[in-house]
């Protein structure tokens, strides 16, 4: 009998978009973690090679930082380009970059609805969706046209319920002036797993398994009262801390969850089932 469940990424190659950010660079360690290459994807090429020497060093792995603007096309061929010349291969894509605006930091801009700029709307629809689209279109089509592969898109709880705006809530302004988390974050979110389920599908038999990880809110310098406030509202009491989601990747990814296709990962401490 085996008694052993295959979790090892060993000497798999995983691009992570948005890898030199908060939760990207976490995204990175735990692919370092279970023995494979982490891919630092990111429009600041600085952090991205300064974070992959980082893990190279501190995980003896191979992991490499590339700068990719994943709104353009042309960008993510050269990212693909490059990590089959330096790598030799690529088996799994994070879909993690996004904007993700800090509502809840003071002195943070924000929009309301009725003013939402139409700019903003298309500058985060661009990276979040579109972004995604686009590196499932062309790293995606490669793992397909290879025979397998995985696909991970990085969502939200504000993917499967709407944000609680009484959480960003500042006293001493108007109504008409309160801070919202913009509704552009919600869409994106909610349509990365629209792409999930597409995909998953699209390219089942190809061998190309396709899932979504949603996250709760993560705790990161926010003000007292927010964190108060917004731990109230989770069933386990805390918020997110950012490496709460790399058990989550690292399975998604391995074969270990060689069946699990078009799943929603959901892992929030429990916010969305209250
Ligand atoms: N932090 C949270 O509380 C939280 C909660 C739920 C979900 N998420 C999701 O997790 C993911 C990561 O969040 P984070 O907190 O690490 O955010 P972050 O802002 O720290 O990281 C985002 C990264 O994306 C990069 N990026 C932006 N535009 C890009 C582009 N055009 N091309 C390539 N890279 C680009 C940025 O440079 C940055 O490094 C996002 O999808 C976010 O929506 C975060």
């Amino acid at each position: 009998m085996n008694r052993t469940i295959d979790f090892s990424l060993e000497d798999r190659v995983a691009i992570i978009t948005g890898g030199a950010g908060l939760l990207g660079v976490r995204h990175a360690e735990a692919i370092a973690a279970a023995g494979g290459v982490p891919v630092i994807a990111d429009i600041r090429r600085a952090d991205a090679e300064a974070r992959a020497a980082e893990i190279a060093k501190r995980f003896d792995v191979r992991a490499m930082g590339i700068e990719c603007d994943i709104t353009r096309a042309e960008s993510i061929d050269a990212l693909l380009r490059t990590v089959l010349e330096r790598a030799g291969r690529v088996d799994i894509l994070v879909n993690d970059a996004a904007n993700n605006p800090k509502v809840e930091t003071p002195g943070q801009a924000f929009s309301r609805l009725e003013k939402f700029p139409i700019d903003q709307w298309n500058a985060d629809v661009a990276v979040g969706l579109t972004g995604a689209f686009l590196c499932a279109k062309i790293i995606g089509s490669a793992l397909a046209k290879r025979g397998s592969g995985v696909i991970i898109n990085i969502s939200s709880e504000y993917g499967i319920i709407a944000p609680d705006q009484h959480l960003y809530r500042k006293e001493e302004l108007p109504d008409d002036q309160q801070p919202v988390k913009p509704v552009s974050y919600s869409v994106v979110k909610a349509g990365l797993h629209g792409l999930t389920l597409y995909l998953a599908t699209y390219w089942a038999q190809a061998g190309v398994r396709v899932n979504t990880i949603s996250l709760g809110g993560v705790e990161s310098g926010q003000p007292a009262g927010f964190l108060a406030r917004a731990s109230a509202r989770i069933p386990m009491g805390r918020m997110a801390q950012p490496n709460d989601f790399q058990g989550a990747l690292v399975y998604l990814c391995s074969d270990a969850a060689a069946f699990v296709t078009g799943a929603n990962l959901v892992v929030d401490g429990g916010k969305t089932i209250w």
